[in-house]
């Protein structure tokens, strides 16, 4: 594992890590799962003291029981910090030797510096280079995707994924028809260049259907218009996102697999973005597969983001139902709009 200066004419400097392994194919294998989640307990029927809305209304419409609210104190970074730990410690390795850490988020902390930097900062990762990706409920799809990339050409040779989220902040909590769907929380995965492992990918965007749904920044406030900078918050079109996903991701799906050559009969676990129960239950269907196949515990967090799929995958992880050789189909989607795919085996 070396490291090599190429230097040009110009006083520029490319600092490269190259693998011993440089041109042959190495794949991306999770060595370690973790994930947080916030103490505070929300139930539907604590939002029907604050919004015109009930448990009857919400859990036949979404699956969603509950879901965990960040404290004001506590956030996005505090969450990605305490689930990379987990993933650290379960992987064995040292802080030190990871290369990469990148953090899918829309809610960091602040705009900068990005969130994956505080957390090298936190877990002491001191020799990896850190760096955010927004791309809403399919962050954690795009940040393995993106490390996967880097590990595979054998320019890095460990990484840190991490999927967090704290939607809490950015919804309006007088808009019945959002504050209900969200939680807050955060999942990471360790990855290694070695064995075996992802697979497969598909990955797209439609910027064209951005106000679907959609999360304003800051207001254009400054001395020049004399108005002080405002924070939007999050609005949508639930019945398009739903019509969205559930056409999008199956198609996503089968593109994956047609392009690795495994048959949807192989996959062990589907695990999707914790969204909407319904929404899985229709994904499900359009694929003729049994719900055994979709595990879920959005009744517990709500919907989470980014940090959707991690937890989930932390939490199969740690039950024991994730057994070597097993096939995994990760999907994540949302906002963007966008929609992302991973294949791998365990
Ligand atoms: N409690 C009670 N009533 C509510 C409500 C709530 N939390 N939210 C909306 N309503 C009301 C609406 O005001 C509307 O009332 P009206 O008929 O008097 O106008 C009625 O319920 C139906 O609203 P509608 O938006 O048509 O409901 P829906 O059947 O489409 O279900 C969602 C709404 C949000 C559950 C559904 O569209 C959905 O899950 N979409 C996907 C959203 C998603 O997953 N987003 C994240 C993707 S990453």
């Amino acid at each position: 594992y070396q490291r090599q200066v190429k230097t040009t004419g110009f006083p520029i400097y490319l600092d490269v890590c190259i693998t011993a392994r440089m041109g042959e194919i190495m794949t991306t294998r999770i060595i370690g799962t973790g994930s947080a989640v916030p103490k505070q307990v929300v139930t539907n029927d604590d939002l029907a003291k604050i919004v015109d809305t009930s448990d009857e209304w919400i859990r036949p419409r979404t699956g969603i029981r509950e879901r965990r609210i960040a404290a004001a104190e506590s956030g996005t970074t505090d969450l990605a910090a305490e689930a990379a730990r987990m993933a650290i410690e379960q992987s064995g390795i040292k802080p030190e030797e990871l290369d990469i850490i990148v953090l899918a988020t829309s809610s960091g902390d602040c705009c900068f510096p990005n969130g994956a930097c505080e957390v090298q900062a936190a877990v002491g990762a001191v020799n990896a280079v850190a760096f955010d990706i927004s791309a809403a409920c399919s962050g954690f799809v795009f940040a393995l995707n993106t490390v996967h990339s880097f590990l595979s050409a054998g320019i890095y040779r460990t990484g840190l994924v991490i999927g967090a989220d704290t939607l809490s902040k950015l919804v309006d909590w007088n808009d019945r028809s959002t504050c209900v769907l969200f939680g807050d929380g955060a999942g990471a995965a360790v990855v290694r260049a070695e064995g075996t492992g992802v697979i497969g990918l598909t990955m797209g965007a439609d910027g064209t259907k951005g106000d679907v749904l959609k999360c304003g920044g800051r207001t254009t406030g400054n001395f020049l218009t004399g108005k002080k900078p405002e924070l939007g918050y999050m609005s949508m079109d639930g019945q398009e996102v739903f019509r969205f996903a559930v056409k999008t991701v199956p198609e996503a799906i089968k593109k994956t697999l047609a392009g690795s050559g495994t048959e949807l009969e192989e996959i062990k676990y589907f695990i999707l973005h914790q969204s909407n129960y319904r929404i899985s239950e229709s994904i499900a269907k359009r694929l003729k597969l049994p719900m055994d196949k979709f595990p879920a515990n959005l009744e517990r967090y709500g919907n989470t983001s980014g940090a959707s799929v991690p937890i989930l995958l932390d939490e199969l992880n740690r039950e024991g139902k994730l057994k070597p050789g097993d096939k995994l189909l990760l999907a994540g989607f949302g906002a963007g709009l966008t929609w992302g795919t991973t294949l791998l085996e365990w």
